[in-house]
């Protein structure tokens, strides 16, 4: 079943507005001609409208790194999923590890966030991933299993249809520590067995799984060609135009 590929680059909180124009503009030129895969970034809040206006009618889209749950109210430094699309944003990543340790995030805060971008028509680039602490202990799979059964619950086989889902272990993401692509794609295929208990087979093996965790120029010829790894979430390699790019133009085997 093929699945088509998607690469995204998570600025995270990098790239002042002119730093993130220039990035986005020089991705464009190197990566023009790739069809057979989608590609997205998703700057800072604060960069996303610059970098709508460069990236439109291009084969890039732009994605948001975090969303609220509500539609308007007194949330103060929030933003919300309408305000997203009225400046072209198509996806969001939800649930990154860095919101759920730093911030705070629970699995029913990144559960109302996914059920929201659903509502709104935006694509929830749902993030999962297990500490070194829970791999050593031999939980990563139950670690993962539970945050997407949690992140998903209550939401339709139709609407969950929608959800990329984004797996990246906390101990590989920017340490330059990657999973091997043989644990990586495994791990991809427990998650798949979780969403063929949660919904039916045909839904487990349409979703798209991504990777992230210092994947990079290097590496990522071998990862995304594992049957089951079907993209990349770029932090520290998508910051520079000539790794990104590569990683892009990833060489299929
Ligand atoms: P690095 O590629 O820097 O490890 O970051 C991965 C990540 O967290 C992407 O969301």
């Amino acid at each position: 079943m093929a699945r088509r590929k998607l690469i995204a680059g998570n600025w995270k909180m990098n790239k002042n507005v002119d730093e993130a124009k220039a990035l986005a503009k020089e991705l464009i030129n190197n990566v023009k001609g790739v069809e057979t895969h989608d590609i997205m970034i998703a700057p800072t809040f604060v960069c996303l409208s610059e970098v709508a206006n460069i990236i439109k009618g291009t084969n890039i889209s732009l994605g948001a790194q975090n969303m609220h749950f509500e539609d308007s109210g007194a949330y103060t430094g929030e933003v919300s999923a309408d305000m997203l699309l009225s400046i072209g944003v198509e996806y969001v990543i939800l649930g990154h590890s860095e919101r759920r340790t730093i911030f705070g995030e629970t699995d029913e805060i990144i559960n109302k966030k996914i059920k929201k971008a659903i509502e709104k028509g935006l694509i929830p680039v749902f993030c999962i991933g297990e500490t070194l602490e829970e791999r050593e202990a031999g939980k990563a799979d139950d670690v993962v299993n539970n945050q997407t059964t949690k992140g998903l619950a209550g939401i339709s086989e139709a609407d969950a249809s929608k959800v990329v889902i984004a797996y990246e272990p906390i101990w590989a993401i920017g340490t330059g520590k990657t999973a091997t692509p043989e644990d990586a794609d495994s791990i991809h295929n427990i998650i798949r067995n979780t969403l063929k208990s949660l919904y039916s087979d045909a839904f487990a093996s349409n979703m798209k799984i991504l990777y992230g965790g210092s994947m990079n120029e290097n590496n990522a010829d071998e990862l995304l060609n594992k049957e089951n790894i079907d993209g990349g979430l770029i932090g520290g390699a998508a910051l520079v135009v000539d790794k990104f790019a590569r990683i892009i133009n990833y060489v299929k085997k």
